[in-house]
């Protein structure tokens, strides 16, 4: 994405918007308030276990587990890129690492209003226009990567990150051009906008 001829600028307009509105964000009610999920995920399956909301409330919790037994020995600080209502910056805090969580929805900042404590900050902002002052050992995207440009994304963690940090994602991909699902990014054009920003896989 080249800086100089505005298409950077297009796409900060276009993506990197705060959502202002807290009062209809029916998804997110739906999920939270009926269905009683904590998490914004599709969780990590066990093979054997039928569609169902029990299991996908066991599955949410065993992808937030699984998740972090990825997170590298020393890791301290971590960036929660997209952080959703904060099921993983909970239990990562929970097992004494420092958060700081942003995501861009006013729903997500009222649903960290019960969690801020002196080890998970919440910051309103997507990661476009995010600035730091410290520097992260580890950058986290669980499902988010696919909500903001891959180039720009790579290019604002490099930065955020420390010289031997760390990013850490699970997310979805293609692994081809489709129609469908064209939100997700082709997993091998992510991973070299990754190599393009000095990242090793
Ligand atoms: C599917 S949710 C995943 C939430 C959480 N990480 C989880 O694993 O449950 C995607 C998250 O990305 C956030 N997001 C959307 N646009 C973003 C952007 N430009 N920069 C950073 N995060 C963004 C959304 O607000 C939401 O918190």
């Amino acid at each position: 994405m080249n800086k100089e001829n505005g298409t950077y600028n297009k796409h900060l307009q276009k993506y990197s918007r705060i959502v202002q509105d807290d009062n209809d964000d029916l998804v997110l009610q739906f999920t939270t308030e009926v269905l009683g999920l904590e998490s914004l995920h599709w969780g990590y399956w066990d093979d054997n276990d039928q569609l169902n909301l029990e299991n996908l409330k066991k599955a949410q919790k065993n992808f937030t587990s699984h998740l972090s037994s990825f997170i590298p020995e020393g890791v301290s600080q971590i960036l929660d890129v997209g952080c959703g209502i904060g099921d993983n910056a909970l239990h990562l805090s929970e097992n004494g690492y420092k958060l700081t969580c942003i995501s861009p929805d006013i729903n997500h900042q009222k649903a960290f209003k019960k969690l801020e404590n002196g080890k998970i900050n919440f910051h309103l902002s997507g990661i476009e226009k995010f600035f730091s002052e410290k520097q992260f050992d580890l950058a986290l995207m669980s499902e988010s990567s696919n909500y903001f440009d891959k180039d720009i994304g790579f290019e604002k963690l490099a930065s955020l990150i420390k010289d031997q940090g760390f990013i850490l994602s699970a997310s979805l991909f293609r692994k081809k051009n489709t129609e469908v699902y064209s939100n997700f990014h082709i997993e091998s054009e992510w991973l070299e906008s990754a190599k393009k920003m000095d990242l090793k896989l």
